[in-house]
């Protein structure tokens, strides 16, 4: 079942007035650290997104190489696993195909809203299903390295990347879950099947759905969170989106 977000941030206050700047840094932090997700709303044309997600952290460029990233169906894109095409997308975390710690934070901004129904990028909280585990499995889960392919739709473009990492790694800036229903490799045996088969039903009870309107700007705690996407049929639908490290 899909809930509504409730950490929604309005970048005009109660008189309609945008709100100051340290105001809304303050309660964009205060929302994050509560719900690991921040969907801003009624955002004026005026507002730099790139300046914003700059005073987050540091920016990681997308596969491209471009820092502020395009999420539109691209030609030629449509026979793959790929968000560069209007099919769904499956519970994962981003940058578990990098070498190095998967980005902090995920920011997606609407630039174009699809027409019709679907599209929603939707989200769910891993921290109580991490604290669910039993002890034998969250060992099992941060001393197991496993190997990670990445998608289809990024292999095209002449990546072929290929990594090893645990599901769960405890680092000192916090807890990084690494996640995929399809591009993690192991058979059908191994005991990540049953908890991956767990986390998805989790999902889908779980998750909140995002409907995006023109300028929304949704940010999440890619360590803590796990997203997916919802089909669509508008091909005009166009997102942009940043990676942002600790
Ligand atoms: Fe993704």
């Amino acid at each position: 079942m899909s809930h509504s977000p409730i950490s929604i941030l309005s970048q005009v206050d109660f008189n309609g007035q945008p709100l100051a700047e340290e105001l809304l840094m303050r309660t964009f932090r205060q929302l994050m650290d509560e719900h690991g997700y921040v969907l801003m709303c009624n955002v004026p044309d005026r507002f730099d997104p790139v300046r914003f997600c700059r005073a987050q952290g540091t920016f990681v460029p997308n596969y491209t190489g471009a820092v502020v990233g395009d999420v539109r169906p691209e030609p030629g894109m449509d026979d793959v696993y790929h968000a560069g095409n209007t099919r769904p997308l499956t519970p994962h975390t981003e940058g578990y195909d990098f070498a190095i710690a998967p980005p902090r934070y995920i920011a997606l901004w609407c630039v174009t809203p699809a027409g019709g129904p679907g599209g929603e990028t939707t989200l769910a909280d891993t921290r109580p299903w991490v604290d669910a585990l039993s002890e034998e499995e969250r060992k099992m889960l941060e001393a197991t390295d496993y190997d990670w392919k990445t998608t289809e739709g990024v292999q095209r473009l002449g990546l072929d990347l290929k990594t090893r990492h645990p599901i769960l790694e405890d680092t000192e800036d916090g807890l990084i879950v690494r996640f995929s229903c399809n591009n993690l490799l192991r058979d059908d045996h191994d005991p990540v099947v049953e908890i991956q088969e767990r986390w998805k039903a989790a999902f889908d009870d779980d998750h909140v759905a995002i409907h995006y309107h023109r300028n929304d700007m949704l940010v999440w705690d890619n360590w803590r969170l796990l997203h997916a996407r919802n089909a669509f049929s508008d091909r005009s639908r166009h997102l942009r989106r940043i990676q942002i490290a600790a």
